[in-house]
């Protein structure tokens, strides 16, 4: 995703005077001695960034994956995170920051132990996902946008539609999708993760936390860490979604075919 301005979104990204990008196209942090910042808390992970980047004919594009898995490390993206991959990749801090501070993925600060994601988008607006985005904030404490609460469960962010418009309101939790929320069902998920406890999605796989679920976006399905490939297998699709399809199979409906391009001359 990429970051969409909501009516809580700040109006310019916050300034990080340490990776501001110079005329050289690095960053202040690089020439001023960005390499010398400590990277060792990612050392357990280097062989599974060199068989990230072993994916790709060229290693800049593991950067996305490699930033899921330095958000597996540290929870977010931080500034041993930026030079990290910048290192891994042997591309420039601005580069990585330019693209760690485009994706709303990417997170610029801690997170919690769970990301509670709400959609406030049109349909899930109108049907109540204001609603629940509001109570779910004041439950974790009256937090708000990327923000965490206390106590370290979840962080919270309101999302522009997480593409379940005929499941309304849905939330998702570290991705996990939650369909046809109210707001008492929205808060129930809330106590259970406030009690330690992972609730079943609607669909898709059992609940992990949000660490676990970056080492899945790193593409590392079968570890073991994320308890192998049965823990991430799941229904995704709802009945719901399938309507259409049903109702044309039923039917013997089909699309029309479309004409090659001598038809059309
Ligand atoms: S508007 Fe909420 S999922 Fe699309």
């Amino acid at each position: 995703m990429s970051r969409a301005l909501g009516p809580e979104a700040p109006a310019a990204p916050p300034q990080e005077p340490e990776h501001a990008i110079d005329e050289a196209g690095g960053t202040t942090a690089q020439h001023a001695g960005l390499s010398t910042v400590d990277t060792t808390v990612f050392d357990g992970v280097r062989d599974r960034a060199a068989a990230i980047i072993a994916r790709y004919p060229e290693p800049r594009s593991a950067l996305l994956p490699l930033l899921h898995l330095v958000q597996h490390v540290e929870g977010h993206v931080s500034r041993a995170g930026i030079a990290f991959c910048a290192e891994a990749l042997e591309i420039t801090t601005a580069e990585v920051s330019a693209v760690a501070t485009f994706y709303t993925m990417y997170k610029r600060e801690p997170t919690g132990r769970h990301l509670v994601s709400v959609c406030t988008n049109t349909l899930c607006a109108a049907l109540g996902g204001d609603a629940i985005y509001r109570a779910v904030g004041e439950r974790l404490g009256g937090i708000g946008h990327e923000q965490t609460s206390a106590d370290g469960t979840a962080t919270l962010e309101h999302a522009e539609c997480l593409a379940a418009c005929d499941l309304a309101p849905v939330l998702t939790v570290d991705y996990e999708f939650f369909d046809n929320q109210t707001v008492d069902s929205a808060l129930e998920i809330i106590d259970a993760l406030r009690r330690g406890e992972k609730p079943h999605p609607t669909r898709g796989a059992p609940l992990t936390d949000f660490r676990s679920v970056e080492l899945l976006l790193a593409g590392f399905y079968d570890d073991p860490a994320v308890g192998g490939l049965e823990a991430v297998a799941g229904p995704s699709a709802a009945p719901e979604s399938l309507a259409g399809a049903r109702l044309a199979e039923e039917r013997g409906w089909t699309a029309p075919a479309v004409p090659d391009e001598g038809e059309n001359a």
